[in-house]
């Protein structure tokens, strides 16, 4: 027996939230066909270009079933079968789609024995592999779906998933590449109270405004104070990105993730073609190659 999984791209951070929220797609999404087979272990192919390993110990999905297959008492065969609709590196959760929709194909085809909470916990290991640091805020709404707030990691995953606004997301992807580690890299260590202070008010305001579909409040809290500011300078036209878009008519927005890629958030289709229209503007004027995405979250 056999089951093909979409797995969505997410948006990690969504502007104030980092480490912490995150928000699904409609599209782009990895597709993962999982087939029960009769030897245990697992035997991973990439139906794409991208060149990914298939190695499960250094694959983002071979590292998640890895974990399920702990979990279960009894030896279990897969055979794996990844097509990356998202573009590795793009920071909308690539490497996060293919690890959660691994798990969860898998979860199917055992009757579905485990939780969201077990399958995100297995699908971090995933992300391990990809950036080495075990987080959730692309693979929580990777599996929840809507909107999702990791309120905790350690002791315990605790994951709030909650219902997304009807809302329009403009992405453009520029070609270049940024490393999760190196954009980890520049962050400070230590935050000014009174920053602090401005960024949790703004977490708990989009928070609020996302779960009353109250645009003017998502429009005021959206803005990170403190990790955006330190990456800017590694993603080359942000600022006239998010202000031409912003020009068109956007919400507001930001990085997507780590990056490269930037959201922005919309109150309709029609608001989201222009302020894609306007994000790719950014980089056609520089040179720099883009993908843009626009659908409904
Ligand atoms: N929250 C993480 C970060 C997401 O911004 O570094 C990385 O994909």
């Amino acid at each position: 027996s056999s089951v093909t999984v979409h797995a969505p791209a997410t948006i990690a951070n969504v502007g104030c939230g980092f480490d912490v929220l995150g928000l699904c797609l409609t599209a782009p999404y990895d597709t993962v066909r999982l087939t029960r087979r009769e030897q245990p272990g697992l035997v991973i192919h990439h139906l794409d270009d991208y060149d990914l390993p298939t190695d499960p110990s250094r694959n983002v999905a071979g590292a998640a079933l890895l974990a399920l297959l702990r979990a279960v008492p009894e030896p279990l065969g897969f055979e794996v079968e990844i097509t990356k609709g998202i573009r590795p590196g793009s920071g909308i959760g690539s490497s996060a789609a293919s690890a959660a929709g691994a798990v969860v194909a898998a979860n199917a085809l055992l009757g579905n024995r485990f939780s969201h909470k077990e399958l995100i916990d297995m699908a971090m290991y995933g992300e391990a592999v990809a950036s080495g640091v075990r987080h959730a805020d692309n693979i929580a709404p990777a599996i929840c779906g809507g909107f999702t707030l990791v309120r905790a990691v350690t002791p315990a995953l605790d994951v709030l998933a909650l219902p997304a606004p009807p809302l329009w997301v403009a992405v453009v992807h520029p070609q270049f590449e940024v490393k999760t580690k190196e954009a980890r890299a520049v962050l400070p260590t230590s935050v000014p109270l009174a920053l602090a202070v401005r960024q949790w008010a703004n977490v708990g305001g989009l928070v609020a405004g996302f779960l009353t579909q109250d645009n003017a409040l998502i429009a005021r809290a959206l803005e990170d104070y403190i990790v955006e500011p330190a990456r800017a300078s590694l993603i080359p036209g942000l600022g006239d990105a998010k202000r031409l878009a912003m020009a068109a008519g956007a919400l507001g927005g930001g990085i997507s993730g780590s990056g490269p890629s930037i959201f922005m958030l919309n109150k309709d289709e029609a608001t989201a073609r222009a302020a894609a229209e306007a994000l790719g503007s950014v980089y056609r004027k520089m040179g720099i190659d883009f993908h843009l995405h626009v659908g409904p979250i």
